[in-house]
């Protein structure tokens, strides 16, 4: 059998990419077990969210959840699910939530190291994609979004829930973020307002089909999405 060929570019390109992903997995990897052992901000809005996921999903539905940081919610939704692979690009989350699964194994949740700005190479293949808290932390949103859309059966749902920054007091994300970050402290964001990620779906072909906010204080910025990717066009006769 003859051994793939790369050429030097090729090689250089790929050199490239895993420097890319080290790089953006450094700030999640150091937080990490802080993140796992920090309580969750608004419990009773998460549980709101939980609940319309769970409504979401089927116990047919082959899943993948993206960013899925130390796998709590996968856990929560894994058996409403036939399969529900979860995914995040660093290994420290990823190490801790494969350590909760041995605790409490599932045989249909899986995780894996994975960065959700990159092409998919599995198309087609699920009934829905998840990502919480997670659109406004990857580099290129109309990606991330083709590649979510990508990898949907037609038919599929993007369940999303978002942090729209542009929402907040304007002091943080133009002064408090980019302090943070200086430090070390924040990550790379994308700032944008509810009607900016609407559009950015809507520019993948994605049908937005529901736009909540389940947060139990007065004023919540986390914008929940479900979208649908359209169905396929009929075969020509
Ligand atoms: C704010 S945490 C959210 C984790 C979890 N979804 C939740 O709601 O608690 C963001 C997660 O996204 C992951 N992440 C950041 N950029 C990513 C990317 N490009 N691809 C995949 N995961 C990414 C981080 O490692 C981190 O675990």
């Amino acid at each position: 059998m003859h051994s793939p060929i790369t050429s030097a570019s090729e090689h250089h390109a790929a050199a490239a990419t895993s420097a890319a992903v080290a790089s953006k997995a450094r700030f999640w990897n150091r937080i990490a077990h802080k993140y796992a052992n920090d309580p969750i901000a608004d419990l009773a809005g998460y549980e709101r969210t939980v609940q319309r996921v769970q409504a979401l999903l089927s116990t047919e539905h082959e899943v993948l959840e993206i960013g899925c940081g130390t796998g709590t919610t996968a856990l929560r939704l894994a058996p409403t699910t036939r399969r529900l692979v979860a995914t995040d690009i660093a290994e420290q989350m990823i190490a801790i939530a494969g350590a909760k699964l041995a605790n409490q194994p599932m045989p249909q949740l899986h995780f894996r190291l994975a960065d959700a700005d990159a092409p998919v190479a599995e198309q087609g293949a699920y009934d829905a994609v998840l990502a919480f808290n997670l659109l406004h932390l990857v580099t290129d949103l109309p990606q991330a979004l083709s590649s979510a859309s990508n990898t949907l059966k037609p038919g599929g749902l993007l369940i999303s829930k978002t942090p729209c920054l542009n929402e907040m007091n304007p002091l943080i994300p133009k002064l408090a973020l980019p302090l943070l970050r200086a430090i070390g402290k924040a990550p790379p964001v994308l700032c944008f307002d509810a009607a900016q990620l609407q559009a950015a779906m809507t520019e993948q072909g994605l049908q937005i089909l529901a736009v909540e906010r389940h947060g139990s204080k007065d004023k919540d910025w986390r914008l929940f999405i479900v979208a649908r990717k359209p169905d396929a066009p009929p075969l020509a006769a």
